[in-house]
């Protein structure tokens, strides 16, 4: 059974990480953050989203990261808006409720992506003590289905939510992928959000992904937060290191680069088979449109993921490693099923 497309989260991590594990495994260091390594780091994603007074905060996961966000942020009297298909919402065990306490309402969206006047009738919900009070927006970028919001989208968002006094969270947990194939800086793919999480782990880490807190004012006790649920890891320089190697010479946006080419590959591949794509490939991912039966073969060859049992589409995910070989491979597999 090949793992070979079931998720970024499956492939190996890239040499530089190991290496930069290594390189930082020499004698001792002031623990929980407090070390030259994690103050690099932390200046090295500053520098890269051009926020020089924004706080930077490293975690294990990205569900960590995006709990910590989202937990530091509101009340439990308070609201949080995602759209219909964030990670937060259905991925994450309940957890960002459960640390926030606060209500979780989905807004629809188009594969993720979310028109920004879907804020205003909740944002016209305020006042009165009935109802929760929204406070914060989490958009993911790219999104779960492998869209990517345009730069002037994603703009045109966040000041939105920022007129109707919303703050704006960033998921980007493939924040790489989505700047890479944009073609912008940093800064531009997530416009003037408030909070982002910064993927690592599957943009080719071993482990790992931070936080950047640009309005470090509206997050009080974030450094709290992080420690309650256990994410300030004790021997941090391990994370940072990575982190540092990535982010120079533009190693984060080499490996994103590389898994897009290989998801447009295979997107290309699937259509030459007369398979049908459920949305564009527009990152690493990869959405097609298969029946069961085919499903239920292929699934003898491959781990391959249906986010919804309702709809017959199937996730292929690309990554850093995915080879023209295994492109190659699936699509040979699949056009004997077919
Ligand atoms: C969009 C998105 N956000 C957050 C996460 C959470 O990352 P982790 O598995 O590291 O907790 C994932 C993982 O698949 C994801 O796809």
């Amino acid at each position: 059974m090949s793992t070979a497309f079931a998720s970024d989260n499956a492939a190996p991590a890239h040499p530089a990480a190991l290496v930069a594990l290594q390189q930082v495994n020499d004698g001792s260091a002031a623990a929980y953050g407090a070390d030259e390594v994690t103050a690099h780091a932390a200046d090295a994603l500053r520098e890269t989203f051009g926020c020089p007074d924004a706080e930077v905060l490293f975690t294990f996961t990205g569900t960590a990261a995006n709990i910590i966000a989202l937990a530091s942020a509101v009340q439990p009297w308070q609201e949080i808006l995602c759209s219909d298909i964030a990670h937060i919402l259905v991925d994450e065990a309940g957890g960002p409720v459960r640390l926030s306490g606060a209500q979780l309402t989905r807004l629809p969206s188009s594969d993720g992506l979310i028109d920004p006047t879907a804020l205003d009738r909740h944002a016209a919900r305020r006042g009165p003590v009935h109802h929760s009070q929204p406070r914060i927006v989490s958009i993911t970028q790219s999104t779960e289905n492998g869209r990517v919001w345009p730069a002037p989208a994603m703009t045109q968002f966040v000041d939105h939510a920022h007129d109707l006094d919303l703050l704006v969270h960033v998921d980007g947990s493939r924040l790489a992928n989505a700047v890479a194939a944009l073609g912008v800086s940093p800064e531009e793919a997530i416009g003037d959000a408030d909070i982002i999480t910064v993927g690592g782990t599957k943009n080719g880490m071993l482990f790992g992904d931070a936080l950047l807190v640009r309005t470090p004012r509206h997050f009080p006790g974030i450094r709290f937060v992080q420690k309650q649920i256990g994410h300030l890891a004790s021997k941090n320089r391990f994370v940072a290191a990575q982190f540092l190697a990535f982010l120079r010479d533009d190693l984060w946006l080499r490996t994103a680069t590389h898994a897009n080419a290989q998801a447009a590959q295979l997107g290309a591949g699937f259509q030459r088979l007369g398979l049908r794509l459920a949305c564009p490939v527009e990152a690493n991912e990869v959405f097609v449109e298969l029946d069961a039966e085919t499903h239920r073969r292929l699934g003898e060859y491959y781990a391959v993921h249906q986010p919804d049992l309702e709809v017959p589409v199937v996730r292929f995910v690309c990554a850093w490693s995915t080879t023209d070989g295994e492109i190659d491979d699936v699509l040979n597999t699949l056009r004997g099923l077919l």
